[in-house]
């Protein structure tokens, strides 16, 4: 309970800090990045220096200048974003978060607290839920093993990387005053691990802030004043995928490959057949108001997303014919590119079993869907991600040889692709006081991988 600590030298309103305006991307800046100049020290891998200050910059830069977010308007529900709900984002995504400074009088130590667990002595269902979901592991090892030697060697850009992954002014050990750089008074250390937590969302100098309630919703017939932590302030921002834009979606002058951001959701999400409909991204991932945010990482939600479908020419063959057969990946339900981020892979693979039940290596077929770049995110290898709406086929086309041979067809999921590289290059060059927290995010990416579509078709 943070009451009463002092907050004069903490600029509230820091959403220009030097080191911020300093990832703001332009080419020039861009271009050092990529040549690896802006890393740190001399042996600490340049790899993470030179993708993730790339990586962070840009969501800054759309966080920061109102005229930066990509174009609002179009946005879901009835109606497009009014501009009430417009400059309520732009005040409310402030980057980093000011600190919350003192809490009315009034407020109990549990009012006060800002740590997701007391918020759940009152609203339990969202605490369960949030509490399973990435946003309460946004401070995993993956992020945290790259940001102790980081915050060693440039606390500047470490600092950067929790814009997204932990955004509180009482999550971060250092503050920007006139000096420059100083420890932090209002740090939370038990809160910074905590990564996106309910405050990151909901609350600003103490008050909180939700959506407008639920349609025929009761409500404490009482005064404002008498409710814990004086109520809230509602407003429909919080239905509208502008809302999650902040996070999510790299601006105009952030890093893009071959023309497009590396993070580019919101602006797939815009002209997407979902959007026309009136999905906002809170539809499909947080619906009935439940906290899961599940996505590429659950088999149940891919499964709603996409349909797979297997056509054989055929019902039977002889040996000697041949096999003709079609695998087809339709994004039927997802709001964006199937998938979204450069990270994951998903790959579509046929191939015949023999007689004896075991695989026939030499017949083998494999399909990426998935944006395929080198592990420096220097160019796009390709994108063969799936828009929404769309689809992916794999033609499988062979001759059978012989009697009692079945087809084998699966669809994996890898939704770490790119980490499992990323995190085992990492540890070749030395991951430093990070190297047990890396070598716990390596071994997590080896475990996520999940089969959505698994069938043995007897041919012959
Ligand atoms: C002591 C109990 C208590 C604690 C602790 C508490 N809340 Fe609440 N909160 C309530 C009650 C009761 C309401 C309902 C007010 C109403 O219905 O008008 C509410 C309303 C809200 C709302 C508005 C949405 C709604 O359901 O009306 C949000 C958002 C919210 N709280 C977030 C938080 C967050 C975030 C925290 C922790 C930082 C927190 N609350 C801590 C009791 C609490
Ligand atoms: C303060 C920044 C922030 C905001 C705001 C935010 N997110 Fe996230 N979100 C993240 C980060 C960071 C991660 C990745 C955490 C990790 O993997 O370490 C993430 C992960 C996710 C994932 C999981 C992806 C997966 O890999 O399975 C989904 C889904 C998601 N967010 C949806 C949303 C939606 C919907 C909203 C708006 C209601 C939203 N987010 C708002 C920062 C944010
Ligand atoms: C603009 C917001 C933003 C910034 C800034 C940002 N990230 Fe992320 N990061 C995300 C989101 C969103 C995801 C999840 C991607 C997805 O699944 O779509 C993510 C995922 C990750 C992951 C993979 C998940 C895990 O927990 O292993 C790592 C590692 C990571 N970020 C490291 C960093 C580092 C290091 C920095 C700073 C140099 C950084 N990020 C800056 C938004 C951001
Ligand atoms: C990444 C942002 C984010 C985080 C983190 C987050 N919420 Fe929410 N919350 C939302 C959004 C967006 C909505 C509105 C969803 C909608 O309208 O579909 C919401 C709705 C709510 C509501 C209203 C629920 C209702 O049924 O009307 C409460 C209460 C609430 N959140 C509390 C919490 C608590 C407590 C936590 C932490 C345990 C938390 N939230 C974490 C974004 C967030
Ligand atoms: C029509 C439903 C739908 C809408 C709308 C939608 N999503 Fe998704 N989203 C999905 C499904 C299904 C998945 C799982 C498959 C996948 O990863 O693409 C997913 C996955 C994700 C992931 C996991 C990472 C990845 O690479 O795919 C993130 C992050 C995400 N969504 C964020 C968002 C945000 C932010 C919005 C709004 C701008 C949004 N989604 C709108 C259905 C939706």
């Amino acid at each position: 309970m943070k009451s009463g600590r002092p907050t004069g030298i903490l600029d509230a309103s820091e959403p220009t800090s030097p080191e911020i305006r300093a990832f703001q991307c332009t080419t020039e800046r861009r271009s050092r990045c990529r040549a690896g100049g802006t890393g740190g020290g001399a042996c600490y891998p340049r790899l993470v220096s030179r993708i993730w200050r790339c990586l962070a910059l840009a969501g800054l830069v759309l966080a920061l200048l109102p005229g930066g977010r990509a174009a609002l308007g179009n946005g879901a529900g009835p109606g497009p974003i009014s501009s009430a709900e417009q400059q309520f984002l732009e005040r409310h995504w402030r980057m980093p978060i000011a600190p919350q400074g003192l809490a009315p009088a009034s407020f109990a130590p549990l009012e006060r607290s800002l740590a997701p667990r007391d918020c759940g002595a009152c609203h339990p269902i969202q605490y369960e839920d949030w509490r399973g979901s990435i946003h309460a592991r946004s401070m995993g090892p993956g992020i945290a093993g790259q940001l102790v030697e980081m915050a060693r060697r440039d606390p500047a850009g470490a600092r950067a990387c929790l814009v997204c992954h932990a955004p509180l002014a009482e999550q971060s050990s250092l503050a920007r005053t006139a000096a420059g750089l100083e420890a932090n008074p209002a740090f939370d250390p038990a809160l910074h691990r905590e990564g996106v937590v309910c405050a990151t969302c909901h609350v600003r100098g103490h008050q909180r802030f939700g959506p407008p309630p639920r349609p025929g919703a009761q409500g404490l017939r009482v005064r404002r004043a008498q409710l814990p932590h004086n109520g809230a302030t509602y407003t429909g921002a919080y239905e509208r995928a502008e809302f999650c834009a902040a996070c999510h979606q790299f601006g105009p002058s952030g890093p893009s490959l071959n023309g497009k951001p590396l993070e580019n959701t919101y602006e797939e999400w815009r002209t997407s057949p979902a959007a026309r409909r009136g999905l906002a991204c809170q539809n499909c991932h947080m619906p009935d108001r439940r906290h899961r945010w599940r996505g590429i990482h659950d088999p149940e939600m891919v499964k709603s997303g996409v349909r797979v479908t297997l056509a054989l020419d055929r019902a039977r063959y002889r040996p000697g014919q041949r096999l003709r057969a079609t695998v087809t990946v339709a994004s039927v339900n997802v709001g964006h590119y199937f998938p979204t981020y450069v990270t994951p892979q998903v790959v579509v693979r046929a191939v015949l079993l023999g007689a004896d039940g075991q695989l026939i290596a030499s017949t083998e077929q494999e399909g990426i869907i998935g944006r395929q770049v080198p592990l420096d995110l220097s160019r796009e290898i390709a994108d063969t991600r799936i828009p929404p709406g769309g689809r992916f086929v794999l033609r499988y086309d062979r001759g059978l040889d012989g009697p009692g041979l079945s087809l084998r067809v699966t669809v994996t999921v890898y939704p770490d692709h790119f980490y499992t590289g990323f995190f085992a290059a990492l540890l070749e060059t030395g991951a430093g006081a990070g190297e047990a927290d890396i070598r716990d995010a390596l071994d997590a990416t080896r475990r996520s991988p999940f089969e959505i579509f698994a069938r043995d078709v007897p041919l012959t």
